[in-house]
């Protein structure tokens, strides 16, 4: 039997070792059964697995090891008896709208084509049947047998994928090319391709809207990438998110120096970024819920009752023109940090003086 993902003679002794890009996060190695599992040693990156850790089946006169892929490179090493190199393979594991960050020897290279698929015929259901579409349980699923591990139990479900089973709503049974460079079609791709946000929208309708509606749009929303923040399965966070909101955000914006300042602003801390910022858009930059001012005053509406007396009296708190910053209103944020600081009060400054002279030299 042919070993995963890779058909044919998988040819260790050969010069040529297969680059694959992996956009799942684990790899199934199906082979033949002799007995069990112990005439197989299998290394990852010259590092020899421990067998507690993979799931090993033995199923009649197959063997299925599901071996995880750490995020990047990973070097694949399967053994038979000691000596004989049954399978070797290079993966990189990135998620597919990660594309750019994997290096271009990589290919990728899909499980689900008919090439692929059929010594597995022998023992499971391969052709969907009209019933898939909406199963009456979750076995049922033509899908069940084979990818019932992936589900476990997450605390938030999409409902459609790991409850109902319905994987046929996003993912389309006919064989369809790929945005992907393959010899062939492949069975349950998306249609859209990387590009989710349509297939989202067919059942999230008002978000379609919703998001067309916005003058200003964050930019993975632009790019059309819900999955580049949702789990479109489904996660242990809320909303279905891909990482804890923070994390996600300040992952990706490499703002890592801003969450470890001393002072850091209450909301960042408490509700994290959104407290703040819509993830999706809004009409106003930023994605600020309105103006950089109306903004603060809706949680510091003391300071909009000073009026003109805010640090000290007599001091307007917005004006036209930013002294420091050239073409930027003069708001809150010309003298705070929204995010954190340094300093008390989320000043620029620790020297109150020090923070005047910056608009106002000519008080040195
Ligand atoms: C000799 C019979 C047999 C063959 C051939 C076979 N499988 Fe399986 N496989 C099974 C059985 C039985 C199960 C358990 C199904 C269940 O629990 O409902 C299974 C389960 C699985 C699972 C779930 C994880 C696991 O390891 O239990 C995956 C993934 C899988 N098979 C992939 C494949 C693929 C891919 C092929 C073809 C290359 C294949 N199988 C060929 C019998 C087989
Ligand atoms: C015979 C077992 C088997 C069955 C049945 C099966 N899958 Fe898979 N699927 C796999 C394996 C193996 C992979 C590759 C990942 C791995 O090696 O674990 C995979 C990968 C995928 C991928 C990633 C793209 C790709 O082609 O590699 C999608 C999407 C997918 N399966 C969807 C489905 C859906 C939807 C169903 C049901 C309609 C289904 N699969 C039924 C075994 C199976
Ligand atoms: C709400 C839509 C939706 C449903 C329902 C859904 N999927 Fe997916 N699935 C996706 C999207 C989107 C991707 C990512 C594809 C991409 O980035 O190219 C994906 C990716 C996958 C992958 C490959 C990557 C990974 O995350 O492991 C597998 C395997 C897969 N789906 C299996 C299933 C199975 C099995 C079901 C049913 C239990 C299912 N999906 C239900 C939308 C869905
Ligand atoms: C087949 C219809 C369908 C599709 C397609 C679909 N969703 Fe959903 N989604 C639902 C339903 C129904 C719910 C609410 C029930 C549930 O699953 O908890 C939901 C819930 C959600 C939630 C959680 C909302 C909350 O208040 O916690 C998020 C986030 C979400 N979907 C994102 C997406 C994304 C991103 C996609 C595209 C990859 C998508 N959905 C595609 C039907 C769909
Ligand atoms: C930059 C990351 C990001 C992207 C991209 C993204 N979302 Fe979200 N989404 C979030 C976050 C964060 C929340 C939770 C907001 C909260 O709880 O305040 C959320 C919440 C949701 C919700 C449930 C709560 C609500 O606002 O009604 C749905 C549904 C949803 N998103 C759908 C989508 C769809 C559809 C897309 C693609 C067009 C998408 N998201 C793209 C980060 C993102
Ligand atoms: C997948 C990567 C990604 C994630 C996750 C992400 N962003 Fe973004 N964000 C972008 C890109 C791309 C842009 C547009 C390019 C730019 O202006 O930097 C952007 C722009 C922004 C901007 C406007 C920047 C400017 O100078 O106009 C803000 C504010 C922002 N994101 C906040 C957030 C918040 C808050 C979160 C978490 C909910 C988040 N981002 C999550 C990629 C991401
Ligand atoms: C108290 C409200 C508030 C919270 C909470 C908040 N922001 Fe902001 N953010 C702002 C304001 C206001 C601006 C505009 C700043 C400016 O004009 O200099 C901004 C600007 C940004 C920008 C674009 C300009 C820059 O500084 O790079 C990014 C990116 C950003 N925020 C990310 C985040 C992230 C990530 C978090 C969570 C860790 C977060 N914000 C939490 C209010 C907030
Ligand atoms: C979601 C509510 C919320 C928003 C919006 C908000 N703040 Fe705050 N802010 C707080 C809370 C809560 C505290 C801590 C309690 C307090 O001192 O009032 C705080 C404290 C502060 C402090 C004092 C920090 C210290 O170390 O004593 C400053 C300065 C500040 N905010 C400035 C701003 C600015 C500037 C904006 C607009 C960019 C803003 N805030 C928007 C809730 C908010
Ligand atoms: C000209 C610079 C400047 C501007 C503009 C400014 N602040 Fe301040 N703010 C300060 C200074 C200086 C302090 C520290 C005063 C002290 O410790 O006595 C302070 C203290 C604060 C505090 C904590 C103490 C208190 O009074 O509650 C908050 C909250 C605050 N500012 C919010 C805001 C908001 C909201 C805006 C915009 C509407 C704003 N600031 C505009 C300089 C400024
Ligand atoms: C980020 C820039 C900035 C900082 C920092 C700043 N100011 Fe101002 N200040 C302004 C702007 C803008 C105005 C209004 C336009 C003008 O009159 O120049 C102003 C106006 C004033 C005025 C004139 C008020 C009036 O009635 O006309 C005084 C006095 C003043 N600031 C004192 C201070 C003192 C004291 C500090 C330090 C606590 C300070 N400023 C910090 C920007 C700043």
């Amino acid at each position: 039997m042919s070993p995963l993902p890779v058909s044919g003679d998988a040819g260790g002794a050969k010069a040529d070792i297969q680059k694959i890009w992996s956009s799942v996060p684990h790899v199934t190695w199906v082979g033949e059964l002799s007995g069990s599992p112990e005439p197989y040693s299998i290394t990852v990156n010259g590092d020899s697995v421990i067998s507690e850790k993979l799931v090993i089946n033995n199923y009649d006169d197959s063997i299925h090891i599901r071996i995880p892929l750490h995020y990047g490179k990973s070097n694949l090493i399967v053994i038979k008896d000691g000596n004989s190199v049954i399978y070797r393979t290079d993966f990189f594991f990135a998620f597919s709208f990660e594309g750019i960050l994997v290096p271009e020897e990589y290919m990728i290279t899909p499980f689900h084509s008919e090439r692929n698929e059929s010594p597995c015929r022998t023992c499971h259901r391969m052709d969907v049947e009209m019933a898939d579409m909406m199963p009456a349980r979750p076995t049922d699923s033509l899908c069940y047998s084979c990818h019932n591990g992936e589900f476990p139990e997450l605390l938030n479900q999409h409902r459609e994928a790991g409850v109902s089973w319905e994987c046929l709503r996003c993912h389309k049974a006919e064989p369809m090319e790929t945005d992907f460079s393959l010899d062939g079609p492949v069975k349950y791709a998306m249609a859209e391709g990387a590009r989710v946000a349509p297939l989202c929208y067919r059942c999230h309708i008002n978000k379609e809207k919703e998001h067309s509606e916005f003058k200003y749009v964050h930019g993975p929303v632009a790019m059309q990438g819900c999955n580049m923040c949702h789990n479109p399965h489904g996660s242990n966070n809320k909303r279905l998110l891909q990482k804890e909101i923070s994390t996600l955000c300040v992952e990706c914006h490499r703002l890592q120096e801003m969450v470890e300042k001393p002072h850091l602003h209450a909301p960042l801390v408490k509700s994290g970024c959104t407290a703040c910022h819509d993830p999706h858009g809004s009409n106003s930059p930023f994605f600020l819920p309105s103006d950089i001012i109306g903004t603060c005053f809706s949680c510091h509406p003391n300071i909009r009752e000073k009026g003109k007396n805010h640090p000290i009296t007599g001091h307007p708190v917005y004006a036209e023109q930013d002294p420091l910053v050239e073409d930027r209103e003069f708001t809150c944020v010309s003298c705070h940090n929204p995010h954190s600081s340094e300093h008390d009060r989320l000043l620029a400054e620790e020297e109150l003086m020090m923070l005047c002279v910056r608009c106002h030299p000519r008080f040195k």
